[in-house]
C-alpha cells in the first residue's frame, strides 16, 4: 500500500508524491495491460477508448479472464463507487467516463456504491446527513457521464444497509483485525466503524449474484488507490463464499493544478469541481503551475516541459481525445512556440465548455435519479 515512504504514498485515503506506477504494480501485485490484451478488448469495442490507448487505464487483475467469460457467453457486471465527502472533481470523472464506455460497448449492468458511511466514519467533522446529501449530489455527476438509466443501480450504504449488511457480515467473518491492519494500516486508535467498513466496500462485488441467485463475474474500474479492498478483502474472501474473484482495471490519477500530486478535494484551489462556476475555473487554471520557463525569452529559446505540466496533463487525460492534436500541443510547448499563458487560456475555454455541458446533463439527471437508486 505504501510503496516507498520517502517517495510516494498510495492508499484509499491518501495519495501523495511522485507516483512510480511501475513500482506500484509490483508492490500491489497487479499486471500491466499488454498490447495483446488491448487488441482483445478492441475486438469487442471497436476503436480503443483514448483512456486505454494512452494507458491511463494501465493495470488490471483478471481482465483476460473477464474476456474469456464474456467470449464464452457469460456476461459480467461493472462495479464502482464514490466516497461522497464533497462535490465531485474532474479526477473522479475519469473512472466514470471509462465505466460508461464499458457499459455501452459490452452492454452490461453497473452497480455504483456511495460510501457515505465511510466518509462519516473517516472524516472527524463529517455529519451523517451531510455525507448522505453528497450521495445525491455526486450521483448526478455519475449519471451526467451518460450511464444507461435502465442498467445502472446506485445505492447509498446508509440507505441500502439492510441488504448490504447481510453480505458484509458474511465477508467480515473471514477477515481478521490483523489483516485489515496490514492491508489498510489501521491502528489501535482507528474507530471500530472503519475496521468493519472494508467489508461494506467489498459487498457489492457479490451483490448482483445474491440478487439474481447465480454467480456473475465482476469487473471494477477505478483508480489504483482503491486496490487494497480487492487485493486484501474481496479477492481473498470470494472463494470462501463460493463466488468468483472480482477482476479490476486500474487507472492513474489526474494530477492537481499545483506542482505534483493528484487532484484532491482537500486542496480546492488546485482541484476543479464539476459545480465550479466559469470564473472560478478560469482563476484556478490561470493560477496553475506549469512546465514553463521563468521568462518568455527563455521559453521561446529553450521550450517548456509538458511532461511535468498539469495543463498538458489535462489535455492528455480529458480535454484532447485526438492523438494528433495532442501531439501538436506537446510539440508546440516543447519547441517554445506555445507560451503557458496561451496554453492555459485555451484549456480554460475547453474546461468551461465541458462543465457547462456537464452541468446541463447533471440538471437533467435530477429527473431519473430516483429511478436508479436502490433502497431497501
Ligand atoms: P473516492 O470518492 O475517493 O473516489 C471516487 C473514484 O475516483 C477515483 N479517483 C481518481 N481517479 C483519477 N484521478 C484522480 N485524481 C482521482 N481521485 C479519485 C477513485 O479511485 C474512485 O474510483 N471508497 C471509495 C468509494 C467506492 C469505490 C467502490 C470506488 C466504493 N466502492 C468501488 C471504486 C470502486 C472512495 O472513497 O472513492
Amino acid at each position: 500500500m505504501v510503496a516507498n515512504e520517502q517517495e510516494f504514498v498510495v492508499t484509499p485515503w491518501e495519495v501523495r508524491g511522485e507516483i512510480d506506477y511501475n513500482k506500484l504494480i509490483k508492490e500491489f501485485g497487479t499486471e500491466l495491460i499488454t498490447n495483446e490484451l488491448l487488441k482483445r478488448i478492441e475486438k469487442h469495442t471497436g476503436e480503443l477508448h483514448y483512456l486505454l490507448r494512452r494507458k491511463i487505464f494501465f493495470s488490471h487483475r483478471d481482465l483476460d479472464w473477464i474476456l474469456d467469460k464474456y467470449e464464452s457467453g457469460e456476461k459480467f457486471f461493472l462495479y464502482t463507487g464514490r466516497g461522497p465527502s464533497g462535490h465531485t472533481h474532474l479526477g473522479h470523472l475519469i473512472p466514470w467516463i471509462f465505466t460508461q464506455h464499458l457499459q455501452e460497448k459490452f452492454d452490461v449492468e453497473l452497480y455504483f456504491q456511495m460510501t457515505d458511511d465511510e466518509k462519516f466514519l473517516h472524516n472527524p467533522d463529517m455529519k451523517l446527513e451531510e455525507s448522505l446529501k453528497y450521495t445525491y449530489e455526486n450521483a448526478l455527476d455519475v449519471l451526467a457521464c451518460g450511464l444507461s438509466p435502465s442498467k445502472t443501480f446506485i445505492f447509498s450504504n446508509i440507505e441500502f444497509a439492510k441488504t448490504l449488511y447481510r453480505i458484509s457480515l458474511e465477508i467480515a467473518k473471514h477477515v481478521t483485525f490483523s489483516t485489515v491492519k496490514a492491508v489498510f494500516g489501521f491502528e489501535n486508535n482507528t474507530n471500530i466503524g472503519m475496521i468493519f467498513f472494508p467489508s461494506m466496500q467489498a459487498a457489492p462485488c457479490f451483490l448482483p449474484c445474491i440478487l439474481k441467485g447465480k454467480n456473475i463475474p465482476c469487473l471494477i474500474p477505478a483508480a489504483i488507490d482503491q486496490d487494497p479492498y480487492w487485493r486484501g478483502i474481496a479477492r481473498f474472501v470470494a472463494p470462501k463464499l463460493g463466488y468468483y474473484k472480482p477482476a479490476q482495471i486500474h487507472s492513474k490519477f489526474l494530477p492537481g493544478l499545483g506542482k505534483g500530486g493528484k487532484m484532491s478535494a482537500s486542496e480546492p484551489e488546485t482541484a476543479i469541481f464539476t459545480t465550479d462556476p466559469p470564473e472560478v475555473v478560469e482563476r484556478k487554471i490561470m493560477n496553475a503551475f506549469t512546465g514553463g520557463r521563468a521568462t518568455i525569452e527563455e521559453q521561446r529559446s529553450k521550450g517548456g516541459d509538458p511532461d511535468i505540466c498539469p495543463i498538458y496533463q489535462y489535455y492528455y487525460f480529458l480535454f484532447e481525445p485526438d492523438d494528433k492534436k495532442l501531439m501538436d500541443i506537446y510539440m508546440a510547448c516543447k519547441s517554445g512556440q506555445l507560451l503557458c499563458g496561451e496554453d492555459k487560456a485555451r484549456l480554460a475555454i475547453r474546461v468551461k465548455e465541458f462543465l457547462i455541458e456537464h452541468q446541463r446533463k447533471r440538471k437533467a439527471a435530477e429527473k431519473i435519479l430516483d429511478k436508479v437508486m436502490l433502497r431497501d
